[in-house]
């Protein structure tokens, strides 16, 4: 029970009176708390097209149907939202805490205090640079596989179109600093572009994974460098942001462009975009975490043990696939 619902039906006075009302709506809340695992899910917010798709999922399965009564908490990209949040779930009480970090650092102190308060702490998508006793697990992607996997598909795609042995200008538009995503793609891209003399990275410049600031940085580059051949953008909506900036200065993007684009993530706009030929391949990032994450939940619940690191299934696109069967799959799947 919550110390505010404590505290209301504690000082409540009898009647039709505010305090009667708060009375029953803090019963209203008690009751339907009753024999549901209560889970506190603190998201990061709703900066990009995966985020939104990422969220649904998880308000899909966390439902009183299934058994559970989910209290969301959206941080706005903000740690200290982030903190504030998982601060009060804590102090409600809940069954278990779902946390997607907005970056890595920073975390300790916090999840001390819900192993102090015995609350399974579940991280997703992101992870936290904490002792591996302060949380139960962690479910997300494999940032530096879909880095490597950009880097290689562009090895072999240049090969295919004849461009492997000559100089390529490339920029990229980065994740919000620090953050799992943002660490992972750039270090697994890193790796591929080592192996290339040839590939010249520009600048790299974050644009915090959303399309207004991906607009913003990529009109900066395309200001200063005369030459680009390539952009890697770790996330669709800055992708999006920089098609709007190439286009704005009268150049064009995708296979048969100006600047080659490779994005990340794949939700149903981007997989459109690179049908109509804007972009030229997306890594997968899988924003349906939430029945993964409600297995596992059930699955604790029930006294089962389950692995430290749980990563789920990802993919790619490009312009060689049957793209709108693909897309027709993927809304099936989105709106189930
Ligand atoms: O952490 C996953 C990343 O966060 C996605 O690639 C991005 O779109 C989101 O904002």
């Amino acid at each position: 029970m919550t110390l505010s619902l404590i505290l209301a039906i504690g000082c409540g006075k009898q009647g039709n009176s505010p305090a009667s009302s708060v009375k029953s709506a803090a019963e209203a809340e008690t009751s339907a708390r009753q024999s549901k695992i209560v889970v506190g899910f603190s998201q990061v917010g709703s900066e990009s097209d995966w985020r939104r798709a990422n969220t649904a999922s998880y308000k899909k399965v966390f439902t009183d149907e299934n058994g559970f009564y989910l209290i969301y908490e959206d941080a706005q990209q903000k740690q200290e939202n982030q903190l504030k949040a998982v601060r009060n779930f804590i102090l409600q009480g809940v069954d278990y805490i779902i946390l997607d970090p907005i970056v890595e650092t920073g975390w300790e102190e916090v999840l001390k205090e819900a192993k102090k308060a015995n609350i399974p702490v579940i991280l997703v998508d992101r992870k936290a640079d904490v002792a591996p006793d302060l949380y139960t697990c962690w479910i997300g992607s494999d940032f530096y596989k879909e880095g490597v996997n950009a880097g290689k598909w562009l090895e072999n795609y240049l090969v295919k179109i004849g461009k492997d042995k000559e100089n390529l200008n490339i920029v990229s538009l980065q994740g919000t600093l620090g953050s799992t995503a943002q660490i992972g793609r750039t270090a697994g891209f890193d790796d591929i572009l080592k192996e290339h003399k040839n590939w010249h990275m520009l600048e790299r410049q974050t644009a915090d994974f959303t399309q207004a600031k991906g607009k913003e940085v990529m009109s900066e580059f395309l200001q200063k460098y005369p030459e680009i051949d390539i952009l890697i953008s770790e996330n669709d909506n800055m992708s999006f942001g920089a098609v709007e900036a190439i286009k704005a200065k009268g150049m064009t993007c995708g296979p048969n462009g100006d600047v080659m684009i490779i994005s990340y993530d794949g939700d149903i706009a981007a997989l459109n975009k690179l049908l109509y030929g804007d972009f030229n391949a997306i890594f997968e990032c899988n924003s349906q975490l939430g029945p993964v994450v409600a297995e596992v939940i059930k699955k604790l619940n029930a006294g089962a043990s389950v692995d430290k690191t749980i990563y789920v299934e990802e993919t790619y696109f490009d312009d060689t696939m049957e793209l709108s069967k693909i897309i027709q799959e993927r809304k099936k799947i989105l709106s189930n």
